[in-house]
């Protein structure tokens, strides 16, 4: 018997009847036969049943619209369905006969499934809740689970009057993945709103709390990132400032906001004036410009990370390319680190190297407004989604012939922003 709930492995038995068919689809014949059993017997004393599905196609989960199936796949709703879907998983073993693996799904639009899939479980971290707390001092805390979408998250802030996260709307995806991954744009990372995130720690089938400070947040990374499997996030708490002159201003200091409100008479007389809404609905704006619908191209946003590179390195480009823009090094969008800048890769991916606009292999591409965003272009053959679309392997085939272009080019490594899974 697989270990969950004290040993007892359940599953969700309200809605009997439809429950065996779904279990009879999407299960091994044997393991049902082991369990419903009990689980039926249980019906009445486990308030939270998880309901672990077989062979689940991730494509449809990602935006990037391309990948296999999960061996095993749950979705939760909470955070003991999480702790069910973890000890189950313990209990399990893998194809090699090493533990299970887990990988904890958000929005999916961040990640490239493998053409084979993932042979663990899959998690998809459903967990709701959005609570905004009395105002102290100007400051509002919001609790906001994992699962939320994190563009409905900033969207209701702004609505509240609140600032702090508006230039990060419009980013697919969930709360926990915004965190995890620590999302950034138009100057301002999540970091910089984040309270405290509480975690599940696997290993402990605990709820544990980490100050941000003790969260290891960089440039779209994270502790939570770097060690995969050992901490789902279940809820992460924000503040938020009360938009008031006395408390918070707007940062409109990234180029493309100056340049928006530049062209906006009564805006750009009196900048005191922007809200975080007029902030949100900039961002909105210029996204739709620069960025690929994600709902009509596969994608996952900026596919490799802007690199770090050395001021004497940055110098000797300069030479060569006059025009190269850079940016502050830090940890923090703004902390400047003596010695070294970052450099924005699209522009030496479009400048540089050609790619901008650069149909791959079949429907993968790089995306004609920005270098640094490939694509999917799924619905290339009018509709017929399994026909047009691309795979993980011309992706992966792509990013590897881009990477290979930068080094020789210019000398510089990069690395993928994006997770490779499976
Ligand atoms: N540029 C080009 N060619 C292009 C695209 C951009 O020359 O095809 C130039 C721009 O003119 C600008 C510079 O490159 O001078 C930077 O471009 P952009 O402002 O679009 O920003 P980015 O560095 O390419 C980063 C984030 C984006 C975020 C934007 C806006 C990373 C890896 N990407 O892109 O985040 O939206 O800044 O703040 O840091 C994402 O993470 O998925 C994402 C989209």
């Amino acid at each position: 018997m697989k270990s969950c709930l004290g040993g007892i492995l359940c599953y969700n038995a309200r809605g009997c009847s439809k429950r065996w068919r779904r279990l009879y689809s999407h299960f091994n014949l044997d393991i049902i036969l082991e369990l419903t059993p009990v689980a039926i017997s249980w019906r009445n004393h486990i308030p939270a049943m998880i309901n672990i599905q077989n062979n689940i196609s991730l494509r449809e989960y990602t935006t990037f619209r391309v990948g296999g199936p999960a061996r095993f796949f749950a979705c939760v709703k909470s955070v003991d369905e999480l702790k069910e879907a973890v000890a189950w998983a313990k209990g399990q073993r893998g194809s090699d006969g090493d533990a299970l693996q887990i990988f904890v799904l958000g929005g999916g639009s961040n990640i490239v499934v493998s053409d084979a899939g993932f042979g663990g479980l899959v998690i998809k971290n459903e967990i709701p809740g959005m609570e905004f707390s009395d105002e102290t001092a100007g400051i509002v805390m919001a609790t906001v689970g994992a699962g939320e979408n994190w563009d409905s998250f900033v969207a209701k802030s702004v609505e509240l009057g609140l600032s702090g996260i508006e230039n990060l709307s419009f980013i697919p995806g969930t709360v926990g993945g915004g965190a995890v991954q620590n999302i950034g744009a138009y100057g301002v990372e999540v970091q910089g709103a984040v309270d405290s995130v509480e975690v599940l720690d696997v290993a402990r089938n605990e709820i544990v709390d980490f100050a941000a400070a003790d969260c290891g947040f960089e440039y779209r990374d994270s502790m939570f990132k770097k060690n995969p499997g050992e901490f789902i996030l279940t809820r992460i708490h924000f503040n938020l400032k009360k938009f008031d002159p006395a408390y918070a201003a707007v940062n409109v200091s990234y180029r493309d906001l100056k340049e928006y409100f530049s062209k906006i008479p009564e805006k750009s007389a009196a900048p005191e004036s922007i809200t975080p809404a007029d902030v949100r609905e900039a961002v909105i704006d210029i996204r739709k410009r620069k960025l690929p619908d994600w709902t009509k191209l596969g994608t996952a946003g900026s596919f490799f990370k802007n690199p770090v590179i050395t001021e004497a390195k940055f110098v000797e480009l300069k030479a060569a390319y006059p025009d190269l823009p850079s940016f502050p090094a830090g940890k923090a969008t703004s902390e400047v680190v003596q010695g070294f800048v970052k450099v924005p890769l699209a522009w030496i991916l479009d400048n540089v190297c050609g790619y901008r606009g650069k149909i791959h292999s079949g429907a993968i591409g790089v995306y004609q407004n920005q270098a640094l965003v490939i694509v999917n272009d799924y619905l290339s053959a009018g509709n017929e989604a399994d026909k047009a679309a691309g795979t993980a392997e011309q992706i992966k085939s792509l990013a590897a012939e881009m990477a290979q272009s930068v080094r020789e080019k210019t000398g510089i490594d990069i690395a993928p922003e994006v997770q490779y899974i499976g």
